[in-house]
């Protein structure tokens, strides 16, 4: 078996983002920013660690800060220019590697339509799927790069939750184990209802992809939700090409959910040392 380099990374930011209205009224939710970067921002810089060379967003109507956000601010470049201060961090953000490519998801069909969206610029190669709602802390996508080149075929992030969430994410049912943090994935089930999930592995919106995933999705099949679902494609891979789940041992925060969101701010600004210890002391004494 040959593995083909993992080089392409496909991020769906065409979300309406509902459950943050009214902040995401005019603004995309992965725009919403953890201390001071926005989401999409530590998504990317995710898979640019991981060797990703080519960004692809499948984007929507009123998502053009975005676009905005990895492009050249020329204004404020030159304003900063002249005032002598340094400008190293937006100038570090367009000059990286990647630079994105856009295509548009026009209708809100579900994720797996969205990474269909995708196909003629992933082609014939393996892929990287990564929702930037999911704030991975760590590097997973570097681990899981390096799983996927002893394994080969696909590879997803896996995460144990409580039996009580099961029903809001793909559930992995495991099989043998490949090494520590690899396991065969034996079946794949999109918000299985509680009490009927395979385990409490969950997927982290972490995945590496063959492009074959992508013929699947052509039938356009709905599933959970009554939406295309990406968990219902890769599942009809299983015992075609190797699929393995790979456990995230990081700290991840579900930036989907506002309470997720909050504490990856407050776990953030707590990390860091310039503001750090004042919203420690803050936090302190609010806790009494
Ligand atoms: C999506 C995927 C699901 C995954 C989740 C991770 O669900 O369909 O399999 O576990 O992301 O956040 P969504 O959150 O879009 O409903």
């Amino acid at each position: 078996m040959t593995i083909k380099r993992l080089r392409k990374a496909v991020f769906p930011v065409a979300g309406l983002g509902t459950r943050f209205l009214p902040a995401t009224k005019a603004m995309p939710k992965e725009m919403l920013t953890v201390v001071d970067k926005p989401l999409i921002q530590y998504a990317v810089e995710e898979a640019l660690e991981a060797g990703i060379e080519q960004i692809i967003f499948v984007t929507g109507r009123g998502k053009s800060s975005l676009e905005d956000h990895f492009d050249i601010s020329y204004e404020l470049e030159a304003t900063m220019r002249a005032r002598g201060k340094s400008i190293e961090i937006i100038e570090s953000i367009r000059q990286r590697p990647g630079s994105p490519v856009y295509v548009r998801q026009q209708e809100p069909l579900g994720l797996g339509h969205a990474v269909w969206c995708a196909r003629e610029i992933v082609g014939d190669e393996p892929f990287a799927v990564l929702l930037p709602d999911e704030l991975m802390v760590g590097g997973f996508m570097k681990q899981m790069a390096e799983a996927y080149a002893k394994t080969g075929g696909n590879v997803i992030g896996a995460l144990e939750v409580p039996d009580s969430e099961t029903d809001k994410y793909g559930v992995i049912s495991p099989g043998g184990r490949f090494d520590d943090r690899t396991v065969e994935v034996t079946a794949l089930v999109e918000k299985p209802k509680l009490g009927t999930a395979p385990s409490n592995l969950m997927i982290p919106g972490r995945y590496i992809l063959q492009p074959e995933v992508m013929r699947i999705l052509e039938r356009q099949e709905k599933g959970a939700g009554g939406e295309i679902q990406l968990t219902d494609a890769m599942a009809q891979l299983i015992g075609v090409q190797p699929f393995h789940a790979f456990t995230f041992d990081g700290e991840r925060y579900d930036c989907g959910d506002k309470a997720g969101y909050i504490q990856a701010n407050l776990a953030l600004a707590l990390a860091r040392d310039d503001i750090g210890p004042a919203v420690r002391d803050f936090a302190r004494g609010l806790l009494g």
